[in-house]
């Protein structure tokens, strides 16, 4: 039987990540998120969904060096990047250069482990790179060079805004990023593992999952719930607003979710920094109109706020551009979409399932004159 949409249907082997959508838990690795985002830092998640367990004190300084030296893009990418029309969507540009990147990259010819390690660092060094420079190239900046004494959180607010970031901000994007890390089978996930099993290069692969990550009903929602949020204006505002979507029959971006049944535990994290940012830059009522949409959605339709409901407005107040929320989700998920890949090709077998028929049968041609 037909599953739509293949839910709950299990299509692959894992160890890197295990979403539990009854009790609302979230693991890599082994490790609850919830412990990760309060004690570990983003470089360090990436070398765990990478190797598989938590580096000593010199393999995180290896990885955390490896992540600062490869920040920057080939000049030849900057300079094509300088053609692409202004106008274009950062998350097409990221797709675009990703691909460019393949034709630059010193393993092209390599597709062993070591090299693919290589290159998935490369990647996870340059996506803040590619999203920060592609901000500044549009609105006719200069592309600021990477900072290598910074964390990969710092240094895309630094080269994003040109200044350095306060504590909070940076300290709030790292756990963002924690957070936002893998997602066991998501559907950008699923295509990154489905280009993967034909054995095609780590590249291409990673740009069918940036492809994926656009859609509105996956890394897309974050940006709709700001526009939502914006249009709403005042908290007083929520209840008539969300009610009227409500009578529409309109999904409400940010809220449920295929495997959670319960809180998203992500959400938890990314709640309270909203309020502790709000508190932070004297303006509380994102935090305040987000929390009341919360309480309605629950009420009418018994959902719960998934990952992409309060990074809006965290994202919002670090001041980051609103067609950037969902690169930044790209820039921490390259590092699962990685850990996948490499997964698949360690134990590969080619991922192609069925269709059932549901066309007509036993039609005679009839030739285009007598048509
Ligand atoms: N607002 C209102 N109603 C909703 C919402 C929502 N956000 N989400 C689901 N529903 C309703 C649907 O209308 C449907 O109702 P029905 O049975 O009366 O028709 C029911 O709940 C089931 O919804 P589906 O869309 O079939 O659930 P599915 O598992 O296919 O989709 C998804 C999950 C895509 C996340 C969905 O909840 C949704 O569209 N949410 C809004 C977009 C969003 O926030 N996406 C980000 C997800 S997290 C991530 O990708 C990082």
């Amino acid at each position: 039987m037909v599953k739509a949409g293949l839910e709950d249907v299990v299509a692959a082997s894992s160890t890197i990540c295990d979403v539990n959508g009854k009790e609302g838990r979230l693991i890599y690795q082994g490790y609850d998120i919830h412990d990760l985002a309060q004690q570990s830092t983003f470089e360090e998640v990436v070398y765990l969904l990478w190797f598989g367990r938590l580096p000593t004190k010199v393999e995180q300084e290896a990885i955390s060096n490896e992540l600062r030296a490869n920040r920057r893009l080939p000049d030849e990418v900057l300079k094509i990047m300088r053609l692409f029309p202004k106008t274009a969507n950062p998350m097409e540009v990221l797709r675009t250069v990703v691909s460019l990147l393949s034709m630059w990259d010193l393993d092209a010819a390599d597709d062993g482990r070591e090299a693919n390690i290589r290159k998935a660092t490369r990647l996870t060094a340059q996506f803040p790179t590619i999203v920060a420079s592609w901000d500044n190239i549009r609105n006719g900046r200069q592309a600021v060079t990477p900072r290598e004494d910074l964390n990969l959180a710092a240094n895309f607010l630094y080269m994003l805004q040109g200044t350095m970031p306060d504590e909070l901000s940076a300290t709030s994007l790292d756990i963002a990023l924690i957070l936002h890390a893998d997602h066991e089978l998501n559907a950008s996930t699923f295509a990154a593992r489905v280009a993967a099993a034909t054995l095609t290069d780590i590249h291409s692969a990673v740009v069918a999952a940036i492809g994926t990550l656009k859609g509105p009903l996956h890394g897309g929602a974050n940006q709709e719930v700001i526009k939502m949020l914006i249009k709403i204006g005042e908290p007083a505002n929520v209840e008539p607003y969300i009610k009227r979507m409500f009578e529409e029959h309109k999904k409400v971006m940010g809220f449920g979710h295929r495997v959670y049944k319960t809180e998203d535990p992500r959400a938890w994290h990314l709640r309270k920094m909203s309020q502790e940012l709000g508190v932070q830059c004297g303006e509380t009522k994102w935090y305040e109109m987000s929390r009341k949409v919360e309480e309605l959605v629950f009420q009418d339709k018994g959902l719960y706020a998934n990952v992409d409901f309060y990074s809006a407005s965290v994202y919002y107040m670090l001041g980051i551009p609103i067609d950037l929320f969902t690169p930044i989700f790209a820039m921490s998920r390259i590092s699962g979409w990685a850990a996948h890949i490499l997964e698949q090709y360690a134990n590969n077998r080619l991922i192609r399932p069925r269709a059932e028929y549901m066309g007509p049968a036993n039609l005679s041609y009839v030739s285009l004159d007598n048509r």
